[in-house]
């Protein structure tokens, strides 16, 4: 691991020492999971898959230095959340990207006019 810049100690203070990201075993969460680890900050991932995330996690370990915890869930279970925030609350979390499971994907203004529509 090389030395983190300035600029990424500062990130680490201000928004470390842990980040909670859900949605982070694969796509752009995964990538910004990486991103937030390349800062210095220790992560929490959350998604559905076990395999996947610790697969994530040893990853992130080995390129940048953070300790990680995985957290596999479905969060299309209504307990999900309150299950979630029970299991890290022993962590001092300051950056949360809350990414998991998808949005429907079209134009803009049509994904606000079908909401709005509702
Ligand atoms: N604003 C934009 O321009 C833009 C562009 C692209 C994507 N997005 C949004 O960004 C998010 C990620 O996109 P992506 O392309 O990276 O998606 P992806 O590759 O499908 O990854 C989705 C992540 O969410 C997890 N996940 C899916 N369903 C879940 C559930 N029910 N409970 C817990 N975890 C779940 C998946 O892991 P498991 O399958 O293991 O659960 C995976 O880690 C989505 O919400 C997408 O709509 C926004």
């Amino acid at each position: 691991m090389s030395s983190p810049s300035i600029a990424d100690t500062r990130f680490a203070r201000r928004y470390g020492p842990w980040a909670l990201i859900t949605g982070a075993s694969d796509g752009i969460v995964k990538a910004c999971a990486d991103a937030v680890a390349a800062r210095g900050i220790n992560v929490v991932l959350a998604a559905r898959s076990s395999d996947r995330l610790h697969a994530v996690a040893d990853e992130l370990h080995a390129a940048h230095g953070v300790d990680t915890a995985v957290v596999a869930t479905d969060f299309g279970v209504p307990s999900a959340p309150a299950m979630l925030a029970a299991q890290v609350s022993h962590l001092d979390i300051g950056l949360v990207v809350l990414a998991a499971a998808s949005e429907p994907a079209a134009r803009f203004v049509t994904c606000l006019w079908s909401a709005n529509a509702r």
